[in-house]
């Protein structure tokens, strides 16, 4: 995507030093666009924590060159027994930063079985030498392999604002999705909002109601913002304004990302999707979840099963933007009220209209997706 004029991906490797990661530090935007270093786990660790990258797949994409940092770190050590014990603990390190969007784990694992695809030879400088190559292609496999995914993503989902957009008169298709699940969410093009750039990028008539998703507002501040930079009309509403659109006919379709959909078509995402879920089907609207293959978690069925993030009280109790080029917080309740700071919430398959994938569009159940996927029956 581009920003004033030059294309970014949300993650890179620095091209003046391939050891060094360079990412766009998300926590700035919309008011300065800042981009960060990453030179070790530990701090790529921080980055993914503190959400200077957040969504399913960038969180993913930088796992994977988390491990990639982890794996030149422990080139440093003098056996193989050292080499593994750093990448082990680094792997931890990395999957205890977020509970809920399944890509990380997938990473970090995808990181280790390539990794050890690197034998011990007796040279073990060579050793070392060849499992880092292993984790650098791989890193630049995972996030190439999440952009390629995101742009088939948007060709699959155009139809439907294709569909609709005939019947419309010119008028524009009224889009709703919720937090962000666009470019900034992946290492480009995004799940939700790829249809919508796509719709945009062929010359049809689109408009996106903006969720602004309290606590951290990824709505306001993110999908606002990367619609714009793109030029695709678009309106922030607070999160409750979603039901009452729909019930005026200013809905056409919601399309939402996931951070972890089962086997069977259950949907974890952003806290609020379940209820946009309900009114989309209270009012007879289209409601389609898009999402890259690594946002499956093969191995459960209910959506009971996936780990929901519980985030500090401050998100809720604050809030923040810019006043004079500063970064200023204020309170939004009384002091002494507790606060309850739920990331996600579960979306039923049966509230699920289809999940847009990679592969193409399905219904949210397990013989719909595993025709998609055979590789995953089991
Ligand atoms: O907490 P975040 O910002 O990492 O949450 C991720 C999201 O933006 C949404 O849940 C999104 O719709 C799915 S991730 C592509």
């Amino acid at each position: 995507m581009k920003v004033g004029g030059q294309h970014f991906r949300t993650i890179w490797l620095n091209p003046a030093n391939e050891q060094v990661v360079q990412l766009i530090d998300q926590r700035f935007l919309p008011h300065r666009f800042v981009i960060e270093e990453v030179s070790t786990v530990a701090q790529m660790a921080i980055a993914i924590r503190e959400m200077h990258v957040r969504g399913a797949g960038l969180i993913g994409a930088s796992a994977g060159y988390g491990m990639y940092l982890a794996a030149i770190e422990a080139a440093g050590s003098p056996a193989v027994a050292g080499f593994d014990q750093h990448l082990a603990n680094a792997a931890a390190q990395l999957k205890a930063t977020r509970p809920t969007a399944v890509n990380l784990a997938w990473a970090v694992e995808r990181q280790l079985t390539n990794i050890a695809k690197g034998k011990s030879e007796p040279d073990w400088h060579k050793t070392v030498q060849r499992k880092v190559a292993l984790a650098l292609a791989t890193a630049k496999e995972i996030a190439a392999e999440d952009e390629e995914h995101c742009r088939m993503i948007g060709q699959h989902g155009l139809s439907f604002i294709e569909q609709i957009a005939r019947k419309r008169d010119g008028k524009p298709v009224n889009v709703l999705t919720h937090c962000n699940a666009g470019w900034l969410a992946f290492v480009d093009y995004g799940s939700a909002l790829a249809p919508v750039y796509a719709a945009h990028d062929r010359g049809l008539p689109v408009h996106v109601w903006v969720d602004e998703t309290r606590p951290r507002n990824q709505g306001s501040k993110l999908t606002a913002w990367e619609l714009g930079q793109h030029g695709v009309p678009h309106t922030i509403i607070a999160d409750s304004s979603g039901g009452h659109l729909m019930q005026r006919g200013d809905v056409d379709l919601v399309i939402v990302g996931s951070d972890r959909t089962t086997r069977a078509g259950d949907v974890a995402n952003k806290i609020g999707t379940y209820l946009k879920a309900l009114a989309a089907q209270d009012n007879e609207i289209p409601f389609y979840v898009a999402l890259p293959s690594s946002s499956f978690d093969w191995t459960i069925r209910d959506g009971s099963e996936i780990p929901i993030e519980e985030r500090g009280a401050e998100e809720v109790k604050r809030a923040d933007g810019w006043r004079d080029g500063q970064m200023l917080e204020v309170s939004v309740a009384p002091e002494g009220s507790p606060a309850a700071n739920f990331g996600f919430d579960v979306t039923p398959r049966r509230l699920v209209t289809g999940l847009i994938t990679e592969r193409g569009v399905c219904k949210a159940d397990e013989k719909s997706i595993l025709e998609l996927f055979p590789e995953h029956v089991s």
